[in-house]
């Protein structure tokens, strides 16, 4: 074949033409991995993944002007979905977006999607942006805020294994960027990539002061030698809601005799990797147990008493919490 004719690109003829190739994709995966996606520019749900998509012209697309949450289904669950939402209202205001709907707007448009997706287990993703508009860098253009929100069917469970992480030597956000969960992640991906390439999990930050700050897109806990649980402070990081609810619930251990303190502090890279327990904290692990830093091994080398004992607090909560923190999905 001559080489003008295979580099020739094909011009699809209909969108129908393009959805035919789009579902023979698909219709080949086994277990659709997206089961339902929600678009304020559609105005609704849909269940088919040929026809997850966002315009190109979006602002968030092309200039990365958009803000973005999570929140878990478990055993047909949102956990803590409120505490997400607030979080994600407080970046969108960071980041200038006004969001199309009321926040109950999005809780109900959420629950709904979930229900829609029939997903007992996996995770729900949602984004505002400024919306669709143009190319330029003033979102002027775009007139109308876009929310899109997607359920991933994944499985996950209590993480009981002592990962490796290292000390990233990417220059993390700014405490503006870092407390807004937008859209760039470079920074974190780039942390996440150098730790792989060095057969660790994921990373550490040091801030500019020289106090311990947070991983790509967990945050970490420390049990010290005098049995205090200590978080880093999250002025200059993100606030995450499974650190917040880790510290609601830790007090527990105090009250059974097993920590004798909870409390957020600026801890120096010394203090950290001095302490007899490490873990990262975030939505999906929820604690995930660190027994190496850079070579140095955390107390013993092995996953932590504590960090167990805390992680089995939280889990606890995620399948059988208060009514508070758990919303039942109204499935059909
Ligand atoms: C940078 C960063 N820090 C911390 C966290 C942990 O937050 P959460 O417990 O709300 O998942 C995340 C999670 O998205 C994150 O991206």
């Amino acid at each position: 074949m001559d080489s003008s004719n295979s580099d020739k690109v094909h011009v699809f003829s209909s969108s129908s033409e393009l959805l035919e190739k789009l579902n023979l994709k698909w219709s080949s995966v086994e277990k659709k991995p997206y089961p339902a996606m929600y678009s304020s520019i559609f105005g609704g749900i849909v269940l088919d993944p040929a026809l997850m998509v966002i315009p190109i012209d979006d602002h968030m697309v092309h200039r990365g002007h958009g803000v973005f949450d999570t929140a878990i289904i478990i055993d047909g669950y949102l956990y803590e979905l409120d505490v997400h939402l607030d979080r994600f209202l407080r970046s969108a205001s960071k980041a200038r977006i006004s969001s199309p709907f009321l926040q109950s707007t999005l809780r109900s448009i959420l629950i709904q999607l979930a229900a829609a997706s029939q997903c007992k287990k996996g995770t729900l993703r949602y984004w505002l942006s400024a919306g669709p508009g143009d190319f330029l860098l003033s979102p002027a253009g775009c007139t109308t805020s876009a929310f899109y929100a997607v359920v991933i069917d994944e499985d996950f469970s209590q993480c009981r294994e002592g990962v490796k992480v290292i000390t990233s030597t990417i220059p993390m956000k700014s405490p503006l960027f870092a407390t807004m969960k937008n859209v760039n992640y470079l920074p974190n991906v780039l942390s996440k990539m150098e730790a792989e390439e060095q057969g660790a999990s994921a990373s550490i930050w040091v801030d500019d002061e020289g106090y311990i700050a947070e991983g790509p897109n967990v945050n970490v806990a420390f049990v010290t030698r005098d049995k205090e649980l200590i978080l880093p402070s999250f002025d200059k990081i993100l606030s995450g809601c499974t650190a917040k609810r880790l510290l609601q619930l830790a007090p527990k251990l105090v009250e059974r005799g097993l920590l004798n303190g909870v409390k957020t502090a600026n801890l120096t890279v010394k203090e950290a990797k001095d302490a007899a327990e490490m873990m990262y904290v975030g939505s999906t692990l929820p604690l995930l147990p660190i027994v190496m830093w850079d070579d140095q091994t955390i107390g013993d080398g092995k996953v932590g008493e504590l960090t167990m004992a805390l992680s089995d607090l939280i889990w606890e909560d995620m399948v059988a919490g208060p009514e508070t923190q758990r919303i039942p999905v109204p499935y059909a």
